[in-house]
């Protein structure tokens, strides 16, 4: 690990959100890994565990990788639980596995305890899958449970965990956890919804790259009405880290 920490070329903090742009890829997922490390540590000072979720897709890699390796800085792992924030509807061996992503990243390094690591059963029915989630945090985390820290990708549909445009779990407001199926994608997934996504104490964002330059400005900018604008933790901290290609439009022209 580099032992100094990658400064962001755009930070904005205002409007309940903070943003910070890097200069690539690399500068980001370090940064990023820094911060996950900050918010363990800062957590682990205060309570004896902590919980935290990460998002799938293919952007989080690298992070996970950064983070296994330590490059954050040091994370005392048996005292942080991990969970998803989304799955697909696939059993853990399969390519399309959030999980097998995390496996193959986070959990190579076998420094997080099996026993800490909490996977969405995608073998089961999408909402088979669900209930048995929401029982399985409230088992852990209690009946109100807050998770420390959500890491959440972005599709270019503005999409984010599971939360796909026009897709019913939008509409949950009870469960905490919900099925939801996507039609343009002709399947099922499994998600945290708003009611818990928003109780969160820290949300994370991560972008990289120059495809998601449009989303990105969106997003950023109050265009239009995407289910990753709903994001939005009612007393915790919401954090954007991108990159220069992710966040080019956007610093532009800046919505502040
Ligand atoms: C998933 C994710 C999803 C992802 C975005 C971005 O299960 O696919 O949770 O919300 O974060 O689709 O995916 P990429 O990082 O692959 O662009």
């Amino acid at each position: 690990m580099s032992t100094v920490a990658p400064k962001p070329i755009y930070r904005e903090a205002n409007s309940g959100r903070i943003v910070e742009v890097y200069t690539s890829p690399t500068d980001l997922f370090s940064a990023a890994a820094r911060k996950v490390a900050e918010i363990i540590s800062e957590c682990l000072n205060r309570k004896q565990s902590c919980a935290i979720a990460l998002s799938g897709g293919s952007t989080p890699k690298r992070l996970y990788e950064f983070l296994a390796k330590g490059e954050g800085g040091a994370i005392d792992w048996k005292r942080v639980h991990v969970f998803f924030s989304d799955e697909r509807n696939v059993p853990p061996e399969d390519k399309e596995s959030n999980y097998r992503m995390a496996k193959e990243s986070l959990f190579a390094t076998g420094a997080v305890p099996a026993s800490n690591i909490h996977r969405i059963h995608g073998e089961f029915s999408a909402e088979e899958a669900a209930q048995q989630y929401e029982d399985e945090i409230k088992k852990v985390l209690g009946n109100d449970p807050v998770f420390d820290l959500v890491l959440l990708g972005l599709g270019p549909d503005g999409h984010t965990a599971s939360l796909f445009p026009d897709s019913p779990a939008l509409r949950e407001s009870k469960k905490l956890v919900a099925a939801n199926r996507v039609d343009k994608l002709k399947s099922d997934r499994i998600t945290f919804t708003y009611p818990l996504l928003n109780r969160a104490e820290h949300v994370m964002f991560l972008a990289s790259g120059p495809d998601k330059a449009d989303i990105v400005r969106s997003v950023l900018s109050g265009e239009g009405d995407y289910p990753s604008q709903h994001v939005r933790p009612n007393k915790g901290e919401l954090l954007w880290m991108l990159d220069k290609d992710s966040a080019g439009q956007y610093i532009e022209h800046p919505s502040h």
